[in-house]
């Protein structure tokens, strides 16, 4: 018997065990992509949104002085910031500055060394521990944590051995113990939401980036997330694809989901950024509106790096 921790594997990504796939017929060109429709809905998710709940806390997701480090090497410094509900932080930086090691911590994919984690006020992925550091958690209490933060890959990391449905419909069923009948109408809804309601049974070697992508963010927000990060969700797709990734995360962020969005699309960042984040060297350095940040930045090494990308 393996020791099975639901969410646990499915959070890291790691492959799961082959199970019974979904008996869609198998059509490949069959269809168009549709319109993004609504995508925070409780009629989809069959119970209440989440990231529409309202809370006490002043923010959604907090980051209170976090330090991370890989060896002798400290990747984040000390970070420190806070997402009120309904809001969209982009982070920008230059590469090695942390930025997705700051996304993996938010999202209790690792251990931090000082500093805590907090998702609507409560501390998760860590307790006090001796001296005031932060002490894990068994892994079964991380992974219900988990299961609150939607998080989007670069690398669309979908299961390959499972259609875009079975991909949506795995978290449902081994994090969130529905039956397969109701994950599939959860997931087969959610993919119409988001254009692919005619790719339901394509593999993921059989759609484009940019359909991968949304079928990540499907994934991502069948689980009803209370906020959903994104680290270069379009970095790695060709150019002509990038604009139906962020016409999604666009309808997200309409529709008031939190977001935090690690991202090279200044266009994105300039409008649906209510604040942008410059990371430098495993701090953040400036934190602004997107005018102030693009027109006016305060630091010099946010204008070297804008100079640099603009
Ligand atoms: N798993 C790891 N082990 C050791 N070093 C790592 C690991 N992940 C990231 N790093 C290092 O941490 C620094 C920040 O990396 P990263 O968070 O990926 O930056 P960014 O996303 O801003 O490019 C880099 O110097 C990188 O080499
Ligand atoms: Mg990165």
């Amino acid at each position: 018997m393996t020791d099975h921790i639901p969410g646990e594997r499915m959070a890291r990504n790691e492959p799961l065990p082959p199970r019974a796939q979904p008996d869609l017929p198998h059509e490949p060109g069959a269809g168009h992509d549709l319109p993004v429709g609504t995508l925070l809905d409780a009629s989809v998710l069959h119970e209440p949104v989440h990231a529409e709940a309202t809370s006490a806390a002043e923010f959604i997701l907090e980051a209170r002085d976090v330090h991370k480090r890989y060896g002798q090497t400290e990747v984040l410094r000390g970070v420190t910031f806070g997402v009120h509900r309904g809001d969209v932080k982009a982070v920008l930086g230059p590469s090695g500055s942390g930025k997705s090691t700051l996304l993996r911590c938010l999202a209790l994919l690792e251990p931090i060394e000082g500093g805590e984690i907090r998702l609507e006020g409560a501390r998760i992925g860590s307790k006090e521990g001796r001296g005031g550091k932060p002490q894990g958690l068994p892994e079964r209490q991380l992974a219900r944590q988990r299961s609150d933060i939607g998080m989007v890959f670069q690398r669309f990391n979908l299961f390959p051995h499972l259609t875009a449905l079975g991909n949506v419909m795995i978290g449902l069923t081994e994090v969130r113990r529905k039956s397969r009948g109701e994950a599939r109408d959860i997931a087969e809804a959610m993919l119409g939401r988001v254009g692919l309601a005619e790719r339901t049974g394509f593999y993921p070697s059989e759609l484009s980036g940019g359909q991968q992508q949304r079928v990540a963010i499907a994934r991502a927000l069948v689980m009803n997330p209370k906020v959903m990060l994104f680290d270069e969700p379009t970095s790695a797709l060709d150019p002509e694809l990038v604009g139906e990734v962020l016409a999604v995360m666009e309808e997200l962020a309409r529709e008031g989901m939190t977001m935090v969005v690690v991202t090279h699309e200044v266009g994105f960042a300039r409008q649906v950024a209510d604040r942008v984040l410059m990371m430098d060297a495993g701090e953040i350095i400036e934190d602004a509106t997107p005018e102030q940040f693009f027109d006016d930045p305060q630091q010099e090494r946010t204008r070297k790096f804008l100079r640099a990308v603009l």
